[in-house]
């Protein structure tokens, strides 16, 4: 349970509990090792298998070319990775960067049965410090994983530095449908079926509740747009997949 945290000391939010916010990478951590050996299933079976789909647009919208070098941050089981990966083929390289060790070696696996495990690095880090110097990457991309961050917009500052100038971001992450009724139809979906299912399948409703709080708390594709912005990347445009389910942001560095 969250501490009780004194005046000076400042707070975030892990889903909709308020926690120190010197805690939230250890909750994040600990979220992720509970879910790992069950999170590709779960995924698929979840978003009844949409997921593949929207990293495979969202990928397709990056404009990777053969020899890139690409970095997947928070790039845990590594669809994404898979994915740029035959989009680089046969010179370039993905390195995919993650906190949490358990989530890359539970898709260990299947980078090794795709034929493109030699093309795939895995390097654990935090994205709010990432471990590469600057103007490395011609793109840099993110799947359902900046919104875990303690400070995301520094997530967004660490990929826009190891970026070459020229290269893209590619955000993609979860957001709510416009049309009304599809929204009530979803939340009700996300707050009331996905934590039992949660509970039933995985045996861990909490990180099942984490999952569409931390939703609602993230920024909309507009107030992303202008973050995004507002750090400094050029030309930033989304798009809504599934009614807005999922946003795909792109930008470039100049
Ligand atoms: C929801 S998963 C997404 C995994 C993958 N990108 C995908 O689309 O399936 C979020 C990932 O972010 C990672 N993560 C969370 N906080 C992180 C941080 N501060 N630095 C690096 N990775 C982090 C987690 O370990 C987890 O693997």
């Amino acid at each position: 349970m969250p501490q009780q945290s004194c005046d000076s000391e400042k707070t975030t939010h892990f889903g909709y509990l308020t926690i120190p916010e010197k805690d939230k990478v250890e909750w994040v951590r600990r979220h992720f090792d509970s879910v790992a050996k069950k999170y590709d299933s779960m995924n698929t079976l979840l978003s009844l298998g949409i997921h593949y789909q929207w990293k495979r647009m969202a990928v397709g919208m990056m404009g990777l070319k053969s020899g890139d070098l690409v970095l997947d941050v928070c790039g845990g089981t590594g669809d994404l990775s898979r994915m740029a990966a035959e989009r680089v083929v046969p010179s370039g390289r993905v390195m995919l960067y993650d906190i949490n060790w358990e989530m890359m070696a539970a898709g260990k696996p299947r980078i090794e049965s795709s034929g493109h495990a030699r093309r795939i690095s895995h390097v654990q880090g935090n994205a709010e410090w990432i471990a590469f110097p600057d103007d490395t990457f011609d793109a840099a991309m993110v799947g359902f994983g900046i919104r875990n961050l303690t400070h995301f917009e520094i997530g967004f500052r660490e990929m826009h530095r190891v970026l070459k100038p020229g290269g893209t971001l590619m955000c993609l992450e979860f957001s709510e449908p416009v049309t009304p009724w599809f929204r009530w139809l979803y939340d009700f979906y996300s707050f009331h079926i996905m934590p039992v299912v949660g509970k039933v399948l995985a045996s861990c409703r909490p990180a099942y509740t984490y999952l569409p709080e931390s939703i609602r708390l993230f920024p909309d594709p507009d107030r992303l747009k202008c973050i995004l912005e507002e750090i400094g990347l050029k030309h930033v445009f989304y798009r809504r997949l599934t009614d807005g389910i999922a946003v795909v942001h792109v930008g470039k560095k100049e």
